[in-house]
């Protein structure tokens, strides 16, 4: 398993020569400006919710591609209209794809699209692919309900919001290793706005300090799962 940072909470996960794309901000986000858009493949498209730092460029991706989104059943109902193929989830369910199970789990944020209109309520996604299992948060605050997660399944890694004021901070993203019991964790969410800079070596102090690993890449670097 490939899994590529491109910037804010955007990942490209390849799993077998499918490419699935995460949460895809990257022309809105200037700190991404030497990713160009056209060169991503997708296979698929997995939203953890509608906020425009999710889904800016879903639609043109997914049309480029003619990738599959999957989502909560607002967000797909959302790009279903403009004529993309999609795949309705929601929280608790889980779903065999081809590179994979996908399982729609829970998170505590919001979610609305830029005009406001109504996104079904916000998720992370765990993903068991090519015996490696990995969480993607999305968006959400420290919550009982990650602990959960590894009831099931057996993580490799977490990718968990460290940004702060939107989402966990660094100290509640050590938390939620704990509580999904995966000491290996790549933050996101953090740095692309003013409110959400944080202190690179002082996050990664606090990781290794509690025998965890965080790892924060730079734009367009890629780990080997
Ligand atoms: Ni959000
Ligand atoms: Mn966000």
């Amino acid at each position: 398993m490939k899994i590529t940072f491109y910037g804010h909470a955007c990942l490209k996960i390849e799993v077998n020569d499918v490419h699935i794309l995460v949460d895809p901000f990257i022309t809105g986000n200037p700190k991404a400006d030497h990713i160009d858009i056209e060169t991503i493949k997708a296979d698929y498209i997995l939203l953890t919710h509608a906020h425009q730092d999710h889904t800016l460029d879903a639609e043109v991706i997914a049309k480029q591609n003619n990738a599959i989104i999957v989502s909560n059943f607002e967000v797909t109902n959302h790009y279903e209209a403009k004529g993309i193929e999609v795949h309705p989830m929601n929280h608790g369910g889980k779903w065999d794809f081809e590179f994979g199970v996908v399982k729609y789990v829970n998170a505590i944020h919001t979610s609305s699209f830029p005009d406001g209109s109504y996104g079904g309520q916000p998720g992370g996604f765990v993903i068991e692919g090519e015996h490696k299992n990995i969480y993607i948060a999305g968006d959400t605050a420290l919550t009982m309900d990650m602990k959960l997660i590894p009831m099931k399944t057996k993580l490799d890694l977490a990718v968990l919001p460290i940004g702060d004021n939107f989402t966990m901070d660094v100290e509640d993203a050590i938390m939620a290793s704990d509580f999904v019991e995966c000491d290996k964790v790549l933050g996101y969410h953090y740095d692309t706005f003013g409110y959400i800079e944080i202190d690179h070596e002082e996050a990664k102090r606090k990781f290794f300090d509690s025998n965890k690993d965080l790892m924060l890449l730079d734009i367009g670097e890629s780990i080997e799962l």
